[in-house]
């Protein structure tokens, strides 16, 4: 494990650790549909070198341009208002399940181009193959990556037919073969919903437990401080040792596996003064280095845009329409998600206050 700050940059800027699981024990082995799907799937550029990396990623890039991903603000401004319209005021409500949860996945539809009546279901499939077997019911894990492998080839197929103004629907029309296709659905969909999902709902809790920051918000350091503190994605994916290295002092043999600590990095006391305090206003006048919660190198991520776009539209607009929102559990007695890779509280339980009338 890597957990300091300049180290972890090193390692993912360093095309010895190999972004390639090793072919061994550990690696599904496709001896069923499921996991054979499973492991189609996941022979998505997250998991190449250069330069085939460079190859998916230069396809990719091309189509998130800033300005198409700018373009998504007023969609994402109205699929916010929608779920904060719906939720029920003067009462407990789960923030997680009722808004970190939902909004990356329609905005993540958005992108894919999903029809809305099939959201759902890609949440909850999304969400199983996220989690540790033994969380799930017997078969549940099997089954969710059976069912996204015939979602998305049928979705390929659509978009082939009826391309549509979607992010998707233009690479579908890119030289990506159909396996290629199926993949970087596949990626988009897991990078880019879960990830947001944690952020939004550890930026709400941070700035719940921590109520002076919100008497005069600046969001975009609001954002870069939750990104740092909460992170996110707790570690990169692993990386393996193509050659014996040497870093900072420390040998290490051809063929380790190696894991960035994208969480530990961001608490580097030597680069974060206090590092556990949340303090947005660290961020002013660029005194902090850049955040490390979205990796860093080749594989720097390719939604830090989109994910940045979603929380400074959402916080603002959660803490207008919720005045009076408070926790309504102790953040110590929260649960996260379970596993290694992505971090967030399982559930954020607060109060609402009910609706004033308004008056005409
Ligand atoms: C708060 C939200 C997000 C966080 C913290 C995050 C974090 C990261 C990190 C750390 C990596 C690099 C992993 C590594 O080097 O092993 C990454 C890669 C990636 N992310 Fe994100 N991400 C977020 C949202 C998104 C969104 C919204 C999308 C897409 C719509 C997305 C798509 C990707 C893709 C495609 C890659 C792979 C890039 C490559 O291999 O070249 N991410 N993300």
């Amino acid at each position: 494990m890597v957990t300091g700050y300049d180290q972890v940059r090193a390692v993912l800027a360093d095309s010895r650790f190999s972004s390639v699981p090793p072919a061994k024990a550990g690696r599904p082995k496709a001896d069923s549909a499921a996991q054979r799907a499973r492991a189609l799937l996941t022979q998505h550029m997250l998991n190449t070198d250069a330069p085939e990396h460079t190859r998916l990623r230069r396809l990719v890039t091309a189509t998130f341009t800033p300005r198409r991903v700018d373009a998504l603000r007023p969609r994402i401004e109205a699929l916010t208002a929608g779920l904060l319209g719906r939720i029920p005021r003067g009462t407990e409500v789960d923030l997680v399940d009722a808004f970190a949860f939902p909004l990356p996945v329609l905005v993540i539809g958005e992108v894919l181009g999903v029809p809305p009546a099939d959201r759902s279901a890609l949440r909850e499939w999304t969400y199983r193959v996220g989690s540790p077997a033994d969380s799930l019911p017997p078969g549940a894990l099997d089954e969710a990556w059976s069912s996204l492998y015939t979602y998305f080839s049928s979705l390929i197929e659509d978009k082939r037919r009826t391309p549509g103004s979607d992010l998707f629907s233009s690479l579908v029309h890119t030289e990506l073969s159909h396996h290629e296709l199926l993949a970087m659905a596949f990626l988009l969909l897991f990078a880019g919903y879960e990830t947001t999902m944690n952020l939004l709902a550890s930026a709400v809790l941070l700035l719940l437990s921590h109520p002076a920051e919100l008497e005069q918000p600046y969001w975009p350091h609001v954002v870069e401080e939750a990104l740092r503190h909460a992170s996110p994605l707790e570690a990169t994916t692993w990386r393996c040792t193509v050659e014996d290295v040497r870093l900072d002092g420390t040998h290490i043999p051809a063929g380790a596996s190696v894991l960035g600590v994208l969480a530990a990095a961001s608490r580097d006391p030597s680069r974060y003064p206090e590092p556990d305090a949340f303090r947005p206003q660290r961020w002013a006048g660029s005194a902090s280095p850049p955040s490390l919660a979205f990796g860093h190198g080749p594989h720097y991520c390719i939604g830090a845009r989109l994910a940045r776009l979603e929380a400074l539209t959402a916080l603002p607009m959660i803490f207008e329409a919720l005045p009076g929102l408070r926790l309504a559990s102790d953040p110590a007695h929260l649960s996260y998600r379970p596993g290694l890779l992505v971090r967030g509280p399982r559930t954020l339980p607060v109060h609402t206050d009910p609706a004033v009338p308004t008056t005409t």
